[in-house]
């Protein structure tokens, strides 16, 4: 049975933002990890629990969201909480963004009805911009090409399932690791695991030079290449993203790197032996569906652990782990 936190170690994420995996220590990692551990076993067994009994969060999304907006959404109720949710994209406002309020005005009036505030917004830096307007914790879920933190927090989580282990491991970033916010996440995660990383992208695609550049100044082993089934010959995770359409300058753009990598049954064939497949989803055609069945695609598994995760945040971050 997995073990709660002890005091000292709540004490970690009492009372902070989760903003960027950037600034998460190794310790407060832990933590996160051990407490979703606590609460997916609570899940697993059907314990009905009432840690955020009488609390509510903002589930505030102005981009459009399944995963993350309904997991969040999940965690809060199955830890006996409530939500206030607004949802909406730059095309079809629903809040008094419309009338031209900025995001700081609102999370300063937001922040005066609820204990915890999670947002997602096309601007980067939405997430700092929210927590120097509001008193209570905010979770960034996802501010435009920057950070996703909660995202790298459950993908961590569902290495540590699938292999037992992350240290050691050897694993290849596939896809747009220049839009993407969940590669940039990842990967300031995965050097505190003392892992190789291997970037696959089209040149266009590239990790931005800053964070591969911080990556090999602490040490981490990483490569560039742009050979998939190399790639994969060699790789224990294969963390395939999505090219992200919106994030482009132009169509053509987009559409001359769209397809530059589809995980089909011929690279699983001459992938590593026990190799993972893991996407934070959603999928456009990166991922073949027949390799679905592959024991090693782990994607729907590693969505589902997204309810454990975002609940340890929540209860984490405002001290309300019973
Ligand atoms: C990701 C995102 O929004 O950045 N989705 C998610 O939260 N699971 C990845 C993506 O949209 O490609």
């Amino acid at each position: 049975m997995a073990l709660k936190p002890s005091e000292g170690e709540l004490a970690l994420l009492y009372g902070q933002d989760v903003l960027s995996a950037k600034t998460l220590t190794y310790e407060q990692l832990q933590l996160i990890m051990k407490t979703a551990a606590y609460y997916e076993d609570a899940l697993v067994n059907k314990r009905r629990l009432f840690d955020m009994e009488g609390k509510i969060a903002a589930i505030l999304f102005f981009e459009p969201s399944t995963r993350t907006r309904l997991s969040f959404e999940t965690a809060m109720h199955r830890l006996g909480g409530s939500v206030v949710t607004v949802s909406e994209t730059p095309q079809m406002q629903t809040s008094s963004t419309a009338k031209g309020e900025t995001l700081y005005d609102a999370i300063q009036v937001i922040d005066g009805y609820v204990d915890v505030i999670v947002v997602r917004s096309p601007m980067t830096g939405a997430g700092q911009e929210s927590a120097d307007a509001a008193d209570h914790p905010v979770i960034n879920a996802g501010d435009g090409t920057g950070q996703h933190p909660s995202q790298a927090l459950l993908d961590i989580y569902t290495i540590l399932k699938e292999h037992g282990r992350i240290e050691g491991l050897k694993v290849a970033v596939l896809g747009d690791l220049k839009y993407g916010r969940a590669p940039h996440s990842l990967v300031y995660l995965l050097r505190h695991y003392g892992c190789d990383l291997i970037f696959v992208s089209p040149p266009q695609l590239k990790m931005p030079e800053e964070i591969t550049a911080e990556l090999c100044s602490q040490g981490i082993k990483v490569e560039e290449t742009s050979d998939l089934k190399a790639a994969a010959a060699e790789a224990d995770v294969l963390y395939v993203t999505r090219v992200q359409r919106e994030r482009f300058p132009s169509k053509e753009e987009y559409e001359s790197v769209k397809d530059s990598y589809i995980v089909t049954d011929e690279v699983v064939a001459v992938a590593r032996k026990g190799m993972s497949i893991l996407h934070p989803l959603p999928r456009v055609n990166e991922i073949a569906v027949s390799v679905d069945s592959y024991p090693g695609a782990a994607y729907f598994r590693q969505a589902h652990n997204g309810v454990p995760i975002r609940m340890a945040l929540l209860a984490l971050t405002t001290g309300n782990v019973r």
